[in-house]
């Protein structure tokens, strides 16, 4: 996908890059986690991963609206805005689509299939785990919904950013291109080796992440009573931290 925009933008043409972008963030993410088993270029493959997209966007949603029976303790027991329904749906759906994933993956093992991903990584330390507790499927399903929903939209929000604010500010622009030309040459496609020595880019990056924070209100929960900054929480007390006041 990098190289099919690479070649576009050589072309002069343009890129839509609101929908480029978690597209890509998607892309890797499912590569990432499911080395490609669920992205080829087979149509079967790229429907089933629109559905799967489909699916984190609304889980995604639903996570971002304000359910004020979460914060106010009285409300607690009421659905007043009817989400746990609509919530239980796409984590069943979603459920579904993981349960496929594990089977596949556990037919793989058994037939010794050379190539190994994330998701057998996990199955292999559900067997072998000298921890104090079992990594069994439903835990194993937990990360990988993790993964999926966590490393896709604020990947590809910050990078929209970065892009918006070099735009409007081409001497910045120039002079991350003048250091990829320097470091890399012309016409090349970064690769993971060559951050190192990319530091104008990479405080580029972290100025990026400390202007627009994608997350920027997150809730906490302590499991048990304890002091913060000299206020006594008691266990079960939803934190909301706000990360955009600390940057
Ligand atoms: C620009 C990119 C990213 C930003 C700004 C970002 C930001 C965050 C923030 C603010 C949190 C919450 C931390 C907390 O609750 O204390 C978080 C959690 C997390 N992130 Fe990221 N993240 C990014 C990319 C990724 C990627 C690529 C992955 C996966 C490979 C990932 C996986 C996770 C996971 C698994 C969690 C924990 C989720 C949970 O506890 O429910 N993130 N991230």
């Amino acid at each position: 996908m990098v190289h099919e925009n690479f070649e576009h933008c050589k072309e002069g043409k343009s890129v839509n890059l609101r929908i480029m972008l978690p597209n890509m963030s998607f892309n890797m993410m499912m590569h990432l986690v499911f080395n490609k088993k669920y992205f080829n270029t087979k149509q079967s493959s790229i429907k089933k991963c629109e559905v799967f997209n489909d699916f984190l966007i609304e889980e995604l949603h639903l996570q971002g609206l304000f359910n004020i029976s979460d914060n106010v303790s009285f409300l607690k027991p009421f659905d007043l805005r009817c989400f746990l329904p609509r919530g239980k749906n796409i984590l069943m759906k979603m459920d579904q689509f993981f349960d496929k994933i594990l089977h596949d993956h556990q037919i793989d093992q058994k037939e010794n299939v050379e190539s190994k991903d994330f998701v057998d990584m996990l199955l292999s330390s559900s067997q072998v785990n000298n921890y104090n507790y079992t990594l069994d499927d439903n835990r194993i399903k937990g990360i990988i919904n993790d993964m999926l929903t966590r490393g896709t939209n604020t990947l590809s929000t910050t990078i929209e950013w970065a892009i918006a604010k070099l735009v409007r500010n081409p001497k910045i622009m120039k002079r991350i291109q003048d250091e990829l030309d320097h470091v890399m040459g012309h016409d090349c496609i970064v690769d993971e080796d060559d951050i190192p020595q990319l530091k104008y880019l990479q405080a580029v990056v972290k100025k990026t992440f400390r202007l627009h924070v994608t997350i920027p209100l997150i809730t906490h929960e302590c499991m048990t009573n304890c002091k913060v900054g000299g206020y006594d929480i008691l266990a079960r007390t939803p934190i909301i931290v706000n990360l955009w006041t600390i940057h």
